[in-house]
């Protein structure tokens, strides 16, 4: 096999109880397809293998997967770290088994005002929210948040800010991007105002991706897109979505034979990454070339989520 990817989105619940605005995940319907955990393990080893440094299990809401704390402690004890990206609705309740088998956790976190949580994540869960991450802090879990911002949710980043400095920790920001067609992308003052809350210590941003979405996202003709060549993307329910998660045009079933085996058919299609019609303009960053996953950040949780 000629590639060598380095990141895994691994999909453990591809559903969700919360209905957040721009996100469309929490539309699927569960039909209860799981791949079984001795399953998910040998995928793991084999992840291991082909060189993978990072596996992002993620969802839906990834605590939705009962057994996610044996998940996350099979990839640690297998040499990865485990950072978790989590709208922290159910982080309370599961924080004690989930302790000590998360490196790094990002609670999805876009505001602290209520009503504005309410409109924007479609449930009025903040309260529950708040109580976890004051769990994890008293459990000394090393967390942050991660805020996607778009033009309407611009006045809430301060708070949210506000609410990282108080636990010591720091906000990643996380600028929208669009799965629907001839949806508004971020205004002017809006990168304006992104790139000046990155000065201080206590946000992140990853100005590579702000970059490409100045430039008008993805082209077609010099693509940036590296969902095939550097990731691997695995649904719930055991198969390679090509060419990603958000365009799936091939599920492949990873069989007995394992996911090289699989992986044959992304070698085949390989050079359509980022080249299809629906990837002019594309700005998913986590599957870009600009998404951060280096070594020394993975310690301390900057790398950008699914
Ligand atoms: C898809 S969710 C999966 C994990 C979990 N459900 C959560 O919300 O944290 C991962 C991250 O993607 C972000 N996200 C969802 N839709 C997005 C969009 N259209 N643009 C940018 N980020 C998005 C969410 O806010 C969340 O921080
Ligand atoms: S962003 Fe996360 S919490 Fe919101 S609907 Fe999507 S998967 Fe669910
Ligand atoms: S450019 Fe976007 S839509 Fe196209 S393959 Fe890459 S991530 Fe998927």
């Amino acid at each position: 096999m000629n590639l060598k990817p380095k990141r895994c989105y691994y999909y453990v619940r591809d559903v969700c109880a919360s209905r957040c605005a721009y996100c469309n995940i929490w539309e699927n319907r569960d039909d209860g397809s799981l791949t079984p955990l001795e399953e998910v393990k040998r995928h793991i080893d084999e992840l291991a293998e082909i060189g993978v440094g990072l596996i992002d299990f993620t969802g839906g809401e990834p605590l939705l997967r009962k057994e996610l704390p044996e998940i996350l402690a099979y990839a640690k004890a297998r040499g990865f770290s485990t950072i978790q990206t989590t709208d922290g609705t159910l982080y309370r309740r599961r924080a004690e088994e989930l302790v000590g088998r998360i490196d790094f956790l990002h609670f999805s976190l876009d505001t602290v005002d209520r009503e504005v949580y309410r409109k924007r994540r479609g449930v009025d869960r903040l309260p529950e929210v708040l109580a976890a991450i004051d769990r994890a802090h008293e459990l000394g879990q090393p967390f942050d948040f991660l805020t996607t911002v778009d033009n309407t949710s611009l006045e809430a980043v301060p708070g949210v800010i506000g609410l990282a400095e108080q636990y010591g920790t720091r906000v990643s920001l996380n600028p929208i991007f669009s799965y629907f067609k001839d949806e508004a992308g971020l205004s002017a003052s809006a990168f304006d105002r992104l790139e000046e809350w990155s000065r201080r210590p206590s946000v992140y941003l990853n100005t590579d991706q702000l970059a490409l979405i100045r430039s008008g996202g993805n082209r077609v003709a010099e693509p940036t897109c590296g969902a095939m060549t550097q990731n691997i993307v695995i649904s719930q329910d055991g198969y390679l979505l090509l060419p990603c998660y958000h365009q799936t045009e091939e599920r492949v079933k990873i069989g007995p034979d394992g996911i090289r085996a699989a992986m044959a058919r992304t070698e085949q299609i390989a050079h359509l990454e980022g080249r299809y019609d629906f990837c002019e303009g594309c700005t998913i960053n986590c599957y870009m070339k600009t998404a951060r996953l280096r070594t020394e950040e993975l310690a301390t949780g900057f790398a950008d989520p699914a």
